[in-house]
């Protein structure tokens, strides 16, 4: 009854075009969203992440793992458990357990089927299935659910938990803890939970042992071990590395226990419901596998066959459409904000109505009929629905975590590649996800302790990098006289671009030609063991926008700095007039244009600074020469430094950027203000990238270079001998370059920028340099045709699509707060 009414609710509001309406629960106002219009800026709100406060009703069982848990736990949790999710060896093993378990209860549903006169409830078979996979594929230890002979204590208790919450989720005046562990019902939960605790405890344990033994015979090579490896085993290789402890990994094992049986088992119950009701569809789906797997009934099914099960995978999205294992979700807005033009203020209490966004006819038209055809890819209305229409596992950052795609990638990424860094790039709907979801699910690559120093400068450049960017960004393009009179002393949001704090802003590339230097960091940290490598690329890194000589040798004099910063050269001899000469052999022998000379001779080295005539603009000489007279003259603390850049003032965020790199390589990460990098946007993500630039640059070797053939920018290893020859063309060439006047040098169109083919071994197809996109050549389609493909060994290993489950092999799922929802609201 209250359901229906919700969804008659929902239908109102959106024939009225609203999506948002209020329900007074007793005392309590709650919001229900239940528009995809509007959706995307609140679920893809980083700070809006929180869940709502019943899911405290969880808390007893799950304490606060992925699920319930906020903030920074929830973000490190997320970090650490995502890659689980993506390593080939587990999904493989998953497969197997799915296979195993699915046969057995195929053989169950037989067993129904030689009793035709009888009624069968599938749900206890399909739940008890769901439960033997998520334990095992979670622990490793099958509880045998689903021979259902013996009494079972944990089959049991689980059963039973699902129904005191459910309960308690429908009774409010059972909340108050107080009162709920005084009732019967309340003593009861206490003697089930000592039951699962005990389970899960006594299976982590149990193979914690074993891990042990593994680690002290095999060292950390899990390739090596004889048993099935499990989601456990990769929360006990982050217990080793000192990140989880013991309770930590019992409070995920026990989430994933809860969150990947019941609404799995809903899922797959409601699926079989539907084929009965539908025939003709079952029919569909019938000839679909038989077509996979003709009359090889008894072989095991391969993430191959599920790439093929196009029409099943509708049917199952229409079954969620129709039936959403997970109706309703619960937030607590962290900000105002505005949906559907209604300002919802902070602190309320918002209800995501997925059943009821499902049913917006503006959307899927005639919602109550069931037509899997809605989500065949060649549908018109499924390539124009919103993103937002469809979220049986939610959306955004704090999506379900088990959830599976049949692979699709965005067609700009079509390429394959062995670096699972790489890999998470796009969501469901095909959106490209922004650096603040990423930061969730990338992994971090094997360093060793022994990594850490170099890390530290790594990593300081990089933030560094960030730091200046954002300070800088508030007030970009305030004249000097303007910071003289409001001088920046600290990270603020808003100014110039209405940033937030910590954000960045990406501006397309201008024709000042500092943007060159902004960006370098990557490049020579990257080369950090092979400077001469470090001094070549960050000079061609240049040329890929800029085809000047000077932005050239910037680039190459600023990636030898950063790059002896990295390797711990004091900062005097950074800043020693003879710095070039002390590094020669980086450059290859090759000079400097005579305007980078005079800055590598000091002469940024002005006390009076702006007075002196150093400016932060945007032509990469000033921009030079304004950063390193910041870094000079910052007395050795980076807040100093950043300070001084932004406060000259014009293109203040580039010169604070281009200052960031160096003097963070040099001072390192421990040295930058905490509460400043906090809150420098997506800072995961950029510390995770830190720490794969640490490593590939560690793993790279000059004679393995293999280079992306990609079609429009072919990039060649340096020789590795520089040899005098090449070096003198070169030199020519340079010359000839610098002798061309200034705009013949710009234009991308001329000779003269074409030659650098040669010079650079870098050929271009002379892409504009406002461009800073790079475009798609018009003879590549988008398309699974298309691959960058890497041919470094086991590339294909890790593509997704490789990977991933089918959701027909979703193999378990939650409840959650279905019972503050679902359970509550039927
Ligand atoms: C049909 C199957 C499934 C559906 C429909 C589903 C749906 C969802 C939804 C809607 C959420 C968001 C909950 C919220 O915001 O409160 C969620 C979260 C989650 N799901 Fe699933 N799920 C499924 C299967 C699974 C499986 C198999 C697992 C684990 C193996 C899993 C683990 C999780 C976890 C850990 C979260 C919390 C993620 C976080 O907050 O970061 N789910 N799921």
């Amino acid at each position: 009854m209250f359901y229906d009414l919700l969804r008659r609710l929902s239908t109102e509001c959106q024939n009225q075009d609203k999506g948002v309406y209020c329900l007074w629960y007793t005392v309590w106002p709650i919001i229900f969203l239940c528009s995809a219009k509007g959706l995307e800026t609140f679920i893809n709100n980083s700070k809006q992440l929180v869940k709502s406060f019943d899911y405290i009703l969880l808390e007893p069982w799950l304490k606060t793992g992925l699920l319930t848990s906020k903030n920074e736990k929830w973000r490190s949790r997320r970090r650490i458990i995502t890659p689980s999710f993506h390593d080939t060896q587990l999904l493989n093993n998953y497969m197997i357990i799915f296979n195993e378990q699915a046969c057995i209860l195929a053989r169950r549903f037989d067993d129904c089927a030689t009793q035709p006169n009888k009624t069968h409830d599938l749900y206890p078979y399909i739940s008890a299935c769901t439960l033997d996979i998520i334990v095992e594929a979670a622990t490793g230890t099958n509880p045998k659910a689903q021979s259902g002979d013996e009494k079972n204590e944990f089959v049991e208790a689980t059963v039973r938990i699902t129904e005191i919450l459910s309960l308690r989720s429908r009774s409010p005046w059972m909340w108050p803890p107080f009162i709920f562990d005084r009732l019967p019902i309340g003593r009861e939960q206490k003697k089930v939970l000592k039951v699962l605790h005990g389970f899960s405890r006594k299976v982590i344990e149990e193979r914690l042992t074993t891990f042990n033994a593994e680690q002290v015979t095999n060292g950390d090579d899990k390739k090596k071990s004889t048993r099935r490896l499990v989601f456990l085993d990769s929360l006990l290789t982050q217990m080793h590395a000192e990140k989880l402890s013991l309770d930590d990994i019992q409070e995920e094992v026990d989430t994933f226990m809860f969150e990947g049986h019941d609404t799995t088992a809903a899922a797959l119950n409601f699926f079989c419901y539907l084929m009965g009701c539908y025939p003709d569809v079952q029919a569909k789906v019938h000839a679909e596998m038989d077509s996979i797997f003709g009359d090889d009934r008894e072989r095991p099914c391969t993430m191959d066959d599920i790439q093929q099960m196009t029409y099943l995978d509708c049917v199952i999205k229409e079954s969620m459409r129709i039936l959403p294992p997970v109706p309703i979700i619960g937030r607590e807005a962290q900000e105002d904000f505005v949906y559907c033009g209604q300002t919802i203020r902070k602190g309320t209490h918002l209800n995501i109505f997925i059943h009821g966004i499902h049913f917006d006819a503006n959307i899927f038209p005639n919602p109550n009929k069931f037509d899997p055809e809605r989500f065949a890819e060649s549908s018109l209305i499924s390539k124009e629905r919103s993103p937002f229409a469809f979220i049986p596992f939610s959306a955004g950052s704090r999506n379900c975590i088990g959830m599976a795609e049949r692979s699709k990638k965005h067609p700009a990424c079509q390429y394959q590649t062995d670096k699972p860094w790489l890999d998470p790039q796009t969501h469901q709907n095909n959106g490209i996800k922004r650096p603040d979801e990423l930061e969730n699910e990338m992994k971090d690559p094997p360093l060793d302790e022994a990594d850490n120093d170099i890390l530290n400068h790594i990593h300081g450049s990089m933030i560094g990098m960030a730091l200046g960017d954002i300070i800088g960004a508030h007030v970009e393009f305030r004249p000097r006289e303007y910071l003289l009179q409001y001088p920046v002393t600290e990270l603020k949001g808003g100014g110039t671009w209405g940033l937030k704090e910590g954000q960045v802003n990406c501006s397309e590339e201008g024709t000042a030609g500092n943007g060159a230097l902004m960006r370098l960091a990557p490049v020579p940290l990257f080369f950090h063991r092979h400077p001469k490598y470090a001094v070549q690329y960050s000079g061609l890194s240049g040329l890929i926008t800029h085809g000047d000589t000077k932005v050239y040798d910037a680039c190459r004099y600023y990636g030898a700095l950063i790059v002896a910063a990295v390797n711990k050269e004091p900062k005097e001899k950074l800043l020693h007039n003879n710095f070039y000469e002390e590094h020669e052999q980086w450059f290859a022998g090759k000079s400097l244009h005579p305007d980078i000379e005079r800055i590598a001779r000091g002469s940024y080295q002005k006390k009076e600074g702006y007075d002196k005539g150093i400016r932060g603009k945007g032509y990469i000489v000033d921009a030079l020469e304004a950063a390193l007279w910041a870094f000079w003259s910052d007395e050795g603390d980076f807040q100093n430094g950043v300070l001084a850049a932004v406060n000259l003032g014009d293109d203040t965020d580039t010169t604070a950027a281009i200052y960031g790199q160096l003097a963070g390589a040099c001072y390192g990460y421990e040295k930058l203000r905490k509460d400043w990098v906090e809150q420098v946007y997506a800072k995961n993500f950029i510390e995770c990238l830190s720490k794969w630039i640490a490593y590939e640059g560690k793993e790279w070797s000059s004679k393995q270079t293999v280079m992306p053939n990609i079609p429009y920018v072919t990039i060649q290893p340096p020789p590795e001998d520089d040899s005098a020859s090449s070096l003198v063309q070169k030199k020519n060439l340079l010359e000839r370059r610098a002798s061309k006047s200034p705009t013949e040098q710009l234009n991308p169109q001329s000779n003269s920028f074409s030659k650098f083919e040669q010079l650079t071994g870098l050929n271009t197809n002379h892409r504009p340099r406002t461009n800073t996109v790079i475009d798609r050549p018009s003879n590549l389609k988008s398309g699974s045709e298309v691959q960058f493909v890497s041919t470094r060994p086991k590339s294909a290993e890790y593509h997704p699509s490789k990977q991933m489950m089918g959701q027909v092999f979703i193999s378990n799922r939650f409840f959650s707060v279905i019972f503050v929802s679902k359970h509550l609201l039927t």
